[in-house]
């Protein structure tokens, strides 16, 4: 798997990219990460990146072309023509662009090559995108000042699914999101913490009635916290007596 990172700021993504599975995922070679600085292909005296907005108003937008030097650069090919069949997923970090979940980091390792232009809050010509962007991407309906935090968290969630990063885990911890319910609840020693007791379940290594509570706190908790993901999981028919007994199935009105 490969990232290329564009950005202003290129020194933020240090110690994220250097701590425990990102980390460990580029010593053994599974992932290939590389952090370009976009100031490097301002080619004017002072390396200018941003100018003025046409029209006014406040802030100001990224130019276009140190973008897309660094992106023909990155590449290897003129664009647009370089980003027709094989070519990566190149992807602008921006509030106004598709919300980022687990089936598009699925999507991003499948691709195998994913680049990620970090924008500034305000804005960055337009142009960008007619010439070298696939995909337009934000992180949730929030402000942040630019795209480099976005980028490292699509970083790390596309890196944990590329095989072999999560060895053995992957198979026993099966993650929420591709479940499709929220984690039961876990716990570890000691069995008694301030009065707070482990459920007597866990410590009866009955290992049946260990995973049909834990699939029924999953669907307790998806139910109450998001129920939305609910719609969207698949049930058995075990699992849907449970939430009509426990009043959890969602009906029209509660859902408003
Ligand atoms: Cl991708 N960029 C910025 N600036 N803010 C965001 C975002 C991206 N996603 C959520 N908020």
């Amino acid at each position: 798997m490969r990232f290329d990172i564009l950005s202003l700021f290129p020194s933020l993504f240090d110690s994220v990219f250097s701590e425990s599975i990102v980390k460990r995922a580029r010593e053994h070679g599974l992932v290939d990460i590389r952090v370009h600085n976009t100031r490097d292909y301002a080619h004017d005296k002072h390396h200018v990146t941003d100018d003025m907005p046409y029209g006014g108003g406040g802030g100001m937008v990224m130019k276009v072309e140190p973008i897309v030097l660094a992106l023909e650069d990155v590449v290897g090919r003129p664009l647009p023509e370089g980003l027709e069949d094989g070519a990566p997923i190149v992807a602008l970090m921006t509030p106004g662009g598709e919300v980022f979940d687990q089936r598009m980091a699925r999507e991003f390792e499948q691709a195998g090559h994913v680049v990620l232009v970090c924008g500034r809050y305000e804005g960055v010509d337009e142009r960008v995108s007619a010439l070298g962007i696939t995909r337009e991407v934000s992180i949730g309906d929030y402000v942040l000042s630019g795209g480099e935090i976005p980028a490292m968290v699509i970083v790390e969630a596309v890196t944990r699914l590329v095989p072999g990063v999560l060895g053995d885990m992957r198979a026993v911890v099966e993650d929420s999101h591709s479940s499709g319910l929220l984690e039961y609840p876990q716990y570890t020693r000691p069995a008694e913490f301030r009065g707070l007791v482990v459920p007597e379940v866990l410590l009866s290594g009955d290992h049946a009635r260990i995973a049909r509570w834990r699939r029924e706190r999953a669907l307790e908790r998806t139910a109450q916290r998001r129920p939305d993901m609910l719609d969207r999981a698949s049930l058995s028919r075990i699992d849907r007596l449970f939430l009509s007994e426990a009043g959890l199935l969602g009906t029209e009105d509660d859902e408003q």
